[in-house]
């Protein structure tokens, strides 16, 4: 017997409690979905076909400019399986509504390694490929074998094994090409029973160290990082953010020769043949950090993290994104690109971004 509920459409529905900035728009139409069914059942009615939709997980990386004028489609399709599972290895296919934090957990209980690096991300499965999620290492990419998802247009289910993903850094088809065309279902991922641990980003070293651990497992490295993470990261239940603001630009081998002939404590990473500088180094420089403009900020501690104080609107926080972005690109010729995902405005940040690169 089926006991997920019916699918039910509310009008003017606050996002206030879905969305980790906090901000306080609403929705004009709101749906739940919990089986891909619902989606069915979903196109064939006339709010489907008449508004403009948005695709909603955990709301950790995304800021409604305005008041959402369409219908928000929240993902809530549960269920961890496992597939398949041999000596070595564990494949899983998690639904798209499951809190990516559990699985983690579950994966993480069983001793089953890939997921470890990317404890306490906050948000949704069904998202995670979306922006190829990363942290401390690793990136989704390591361990997705496939998404299942529904072509919002047409409304037949597809499948995207990795190469059609063109998972790139906090990037896939999903943010760009594709983009609002899927609403992803179900990932599938493979774990390994053995693996080999990252312990070479950040402090994860030290850490360990620090708790005198010489021989670490899975458990030990996802503890690790949820220390360092708690440790930096304001906690959006207390104040709204959604993590990293903008991505770190990636540019030429030249264009950091020239930045680093001025700025020569300027910190680095290799990205295959060209150089990773982090943003919150370039916006720390110019002094926006825990600097606020009414109860839109930039977080004391961590100088790429945008927070809501309080009643920021989200045109408050684009706007100061958007004084970030020109003090960022007139000291150092670098555009900064948002990571998070604009829903409603004029997406002027995203122009920006295009227009310096
Ligand atoms: P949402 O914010 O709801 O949506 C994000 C995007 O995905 C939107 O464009 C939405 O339309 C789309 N989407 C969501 N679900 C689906 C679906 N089922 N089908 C189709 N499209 C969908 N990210 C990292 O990569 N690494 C980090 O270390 C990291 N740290 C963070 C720390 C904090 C404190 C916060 C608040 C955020 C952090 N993030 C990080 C960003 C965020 O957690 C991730 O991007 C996460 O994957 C977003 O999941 P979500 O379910 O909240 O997605
Ligand atoms: N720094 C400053 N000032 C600050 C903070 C940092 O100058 O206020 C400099 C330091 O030199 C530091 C460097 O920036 O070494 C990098 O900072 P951090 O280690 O905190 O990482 P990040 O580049 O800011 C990225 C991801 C995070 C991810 C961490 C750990 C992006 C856009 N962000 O942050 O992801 O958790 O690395 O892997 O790639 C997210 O995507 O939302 C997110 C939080």
């Amino acid at each position: 017997m089926n006991t997920l509920p019916q699918i039910e459409i509310l009008k003017k529905v606050s996002l206030k409690p879905y969305n980790t900035f906090q901000l306080d728009a609403s929705a004009a139409f709101w749906v739940e979905i919990h089986q891909p069914d619902d989606m069915l059942k979903l196109m064939d009615t006339p709010v489907f076909h008449r508004e403009t939709r948005y695709v909603l997980g955990g709301g950790s990386n995304v800021l409604f400019a305005q008041d959402y004028s369409g219908l928000i489609i929240k993902n809530s399709i549960p269920g961890i399986e496992v597939l398949s599972e041999d000596d070595g290895h564990v494949v899983l296919c998690a639904g798209a509504g499951v809190v990516w934090d559990d699985l983690v957990k579950y994966t993480v209980d069983r001793g089953w390694g890939g997921l470890e690096n990317l404890s306490m991300i906050p948000g949704q499965t069904g998202a995670a490929p979306i922006q190829n999620i990363g942290a401390y290492g690793v990136e989704l990419v390591s361990t997705f074998i496939s998404l299942d998802a529904i072509n919002l247009e047409s409304g037949i289910p597809e499948s995207f094994d990795r190469d059609m993903c063109r998972f790139g850094y906090r990037d896939s088809i999903f943010k760009t090409t594709q983009k609002g065309t899927y609403l992803i279902t179900h990932v599938t991922l493979k774990l390994n029973k053995s693996p080999e641990l990252n312990l070479d980003y950040g402090n994860i070293r030290e850490v360990l160290a620090s708790e005198g651990i010489t021989k670490p497992g899975i458990r030990d490295v996802s503890m690790a990082v949820r220390k360092i993470r708690a440790s930096k990261l304001p906690d959006p239940a207390i104040t709204g953010n959604a993590g990293s603001f903008f991505k770190n630009p990636v540019i030429s081998a030249e264009q950091f020769d020239s930045l680093r002939s001025i700025h020569s404590d300027i910190p680095s990473y290799p990205s295959g043949s060209q150089i990773k500088i982090p943003a919150a180094w370039l916006i720390d420089q110019c002094g926006f950090r825990g600097k606020r403009l009414g109860d839109a900020g930039v977080h004391e501690r961590h100088a790429l993290i945008l927070v809501n104080h309080g009643k920021a609107t989200g045109n408050e926080l684009i706007g100061l994104a958007a004084n970030i972005q020109q003090e960022v690109r007139e000291r150092f010729g670098v555009t900064l690109e948002p990571e998070v995902n604009i829903v409603g405005g004029d997406n002027s940040l995203a122009a920006g971004a295009k227009s310096g690169s």
